[in-house]
């Protein structure tokens, strides 16, 4: 359903929404669930309510943030902004869903230049999630919403995980569930020739590509490439996604043992009485390695995805000390799930690296 035509059946909901509403009108911020994670949202035109997104985050105000609409007219009637010709068939078929899209800010659009974090472009994610959609159409408002963690953490897809992190910064939080995508939505920009990909995400390089008009030209952006160099000074990159835990990701091990065993005979930690967390995803079976705390986190991609914040969170919650995680290929789903786990990771071992 691409309207904004919704019915709200329940009276609870109606409630909820009127004061998650009345909390957006007063320059408030809100965790809702969306699909992909938890966003913390505020009115897009507002920009002392935006201001109240970066300070309940403790986010970097260099960093831009995507609104989120209940339908594709807004960006007309709200944005004052005309959809350029090479979006038209990607969003005819992925939305609504986890796409967002860069668009250039016209004359007269209303956007604050809190959310542009000051440039000429502005994001938009119009979210299939029915409570980010009621929400929206509710408020009667697009909304600029980051993912609802702290600053530095992994993304929420619980409601749970938002309370972690942001309890008494936040008035409101609604919720929806376990998040069924997992993870962001996948940024392009095709204002630029040729179109870009600024950030993986729940919808697949693949299938953008697949759409033709000039999607099947799409390159990484410099910053997406930039994360796969696979040599990397630990401490050096931006910190994202990390739970309090050490994270290593292994590439190409097809056995647990051997990657711990790895990872042991390079770091010269022998373990010996460390909590540790295992997370396993297509071919690590079993290990023999004591305290360990395995975390299965499914064999196809769009498990793996759902799964992979709640699990790093998990691990935490364990007081685990190190958390060793099965790197996936990067086709499909995988290269938005190796995007994160690189980002996640203080180290990264890949067997195809190792010189003998
Ligand atoms: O799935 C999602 O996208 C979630 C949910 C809540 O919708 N939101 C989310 O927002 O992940 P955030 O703020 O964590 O990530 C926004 C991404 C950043 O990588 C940012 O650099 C990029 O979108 N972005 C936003 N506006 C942009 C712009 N004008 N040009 C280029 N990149 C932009
Ligand atoms: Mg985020």
């Amino acid at each position: 359903d691409k309207s904004n035509k919704m019915t709200i059946t329940d009276k609870h909901t109606e409630q909820v929404l009127e004061g998650a509403s009345k909390l957006l009108h007063d320059s408030q911020v809100v965790g809702f669930p969306t699909e992909t994670v938890y966003g913390l949202g505020a009115s897009s035109l507002s920009s002392n309510a935006v201001k109240r997104i970066y300070a309940a985050k403790n986010r970097p105000a260099d960093n831009p943030l995507i609104s989120h609409i209940s339908s594709i007219n807004m960006i007309k009637d709200i944005f004052h902004t005309e959809i350029p010709e090479i979006y038209k068939p990607l969003i005819a078929k992925y939305w609504p869903g986890p796409l967002s899209i860069v668009l250039p800010v016209s004359e007269g659009c209303p956007v604050s230049d809190v959310v542009t974090a000051g440039q000429d472009t502005f994001a938009v994610r119009f979210p299939v999630d029915k409570v980010a959609r009621a929400l929206i159409q509710y408020s009667n408002l697009p909304l600029a919403a980051p993912s609802a963690n702290a600053s530095t953490k992994p993304s929420p897809t619980k409601a749970e995980h938002v309370l972690y992190d942001l309890e008494g910064k936040i008035p409101l939080i609604i919720d929806g569930g376990q998040c069924q995508v997992g993870l962001e939505s996948t940024v392009v920009d095709g204002t630029v020739d040729p179109p870009m990909l600024l950030r993986p995400g729940g919808l697949s390089l693949e299938d953008i590509s697949k759409i033709g008009h000039g999607w099947e030209k799409i390159v990484l952006g410099k910053k997406t490439a930039g994360q796969y160099e696979k040599v990397r000074t630990p401490g050096m990159k931006y910190k994202h996604y990390s739970p309090t835990a050490k994270v290593v990701l292994f590439e190409g091990f097809n056995d647990v043992n051997d990657a711990i065993n790895e990872y042991i005979k390079k770091s010269g930690d022998l373990l010996d009485d460390k909590k540790i967390a295992i997370l396993t995803s297509r071919n690590w079976e079993s290990n023999s390695f004591k305290h360990s705390l395995v975390i299965k986190l499914g064999k196809a991609g769009e498990e793996i995805q759902r799964n992979l914040f709640a699990a790093l969170r998990d691990a935490d919650k364990h007081h685990v000390s190190i958390i060793f995680v099965e790197g996936v290929g990067e086709e499909d789903e995988g290269l938005a799930i190796m995007n994160r786990l690189s980002k996640a990771a203080s180290e990264i071992i890949d067997k195809n690296a190792i010189v003998v």
